[in-house]
């Protein structure tokens, strides 16, 4: 196939992500002039991970860059649950930040599900409390996780028919595949949810319309699983020596795909406009 064939395939998620956050600086805009304010994101950071810190900047830059102010809070590795949640009371009340995220993974020894918890559900821009869980599930679509919520912006922007399909996602975690699903499921996709343990994985890939990787393995999905005319979007990111890379053999899969996201640029850029979508939400949302 020509290069140009390729290309038409190919979800450009760095265009779509500048599309979004056109419409979120337009609406930080129009808020700051119609009623005064300025949403405010809060970031709070454990430990020193250098992949996390990545994650944190680029997400400050994009605040940067449509209006949003953002407050970088970095704590130690040493960190009590007890100190983080203090700080996260601290943000619940303050009533400049109307969005709250703990970048995750957590240091060891704090629990993940007591840390989302103390977040006020109204200032949840990651989705991740169980209230905004809970509603999701329920078809109550709020502050829904941005990794998903990206995926399907770029369904919808691609005209990618969901209802009837089957939809296989791969992975189960709760940033990704569970709510991956759900969000699926409330526009009436036939879903899958296939994971470490499953069986025959190539027996659902193979008959997946919509495929979602979310695994973190490297290059899992191969040529040999995928149904000719599928669109598959690869959320999974490896790094080594320096090169990143994806959880579908891009090379070779794109060969068979109808639609497909590249690593990178792909998935990664939507979810971080989701997020400046959801903090201007949150604004909107104050009385
Ligand atoms: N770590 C990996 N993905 C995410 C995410 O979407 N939000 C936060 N807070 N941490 C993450």
């Amino acid at each position: 196939m020509s290069d140009e064939g390729i290309d038409s395939k190919i979800i450009d998620g760095r265009k779509l992500a500048k599309k979004l956050e056109a419409e979120v600086k337009k609406g930080v805009e129009e808020l700051k002039l119609d009623r005064g304010i300025t949403p405010g994101l809060a970031t709070i950071l454990v430990g020193e991970d250098p992949a996390s810190k990545m994650y944190v900047r680029l997400k400050h830059k994009a605040c940067e860059r449509v209006g949003i102010y953002a407050e970088d809070i970095l704590l130690p590795e040493t960190t009590t649950q007890e100190e983080l949640i203090e700080h996260i009371n601290t943000l619940n009340s303050r009533d400049d930040i109307h969005g709250i995220l703990v970048q995750l993974p957590l240091p060891e020894g704090i629990n993940e599900q007591a840390v989302m918890l103390s977040i006020d559900p109204s200032k949840d821009a990651d989705g991740f409390h169980p209230y905004n869980m809970g509603q999701l599930l329920i078809g109550n679509e709020g502050f829904v996780p941005c990794t998903p919520k990206g995926v399907l912006r770029a369904l919808e922007e691609y005209g990618v028919e969901i209802q009837g399909k089957h939809a296989v996602i791969v992975g189960h975690s709760n940033v990704v595949g569970k709510p991956m699903a759900a969000i699926l499921v409330n526009r009436n996709a036939t879903v899958s949810i296939c994971h470490v343990y499953t069986d025959d994985l190539k027996k659902f890939t193979m008959d997946a319309d919509i495929l979602i990787v979310a695994t973190g393995v490297k290059h899992l999905i191969k040529a040999d699983m995928v149904k000719e005319g599928s669109v598959i979007f690869d959320v999974g990111i490896t790094e080594e020596e320096g090169n990143v890379y994806g959880d579908v053999d891009f090379d070779n899969v794109v060969k068979k795909a109808s639609l497909i996201t590249p690593v990178p640029g792909g998935v990664g850029p939507m979810t971080i406009s989701i997020l400046m979508q959801h903090v201007l939400m949150g604004a909107k949302n104050t009385n």
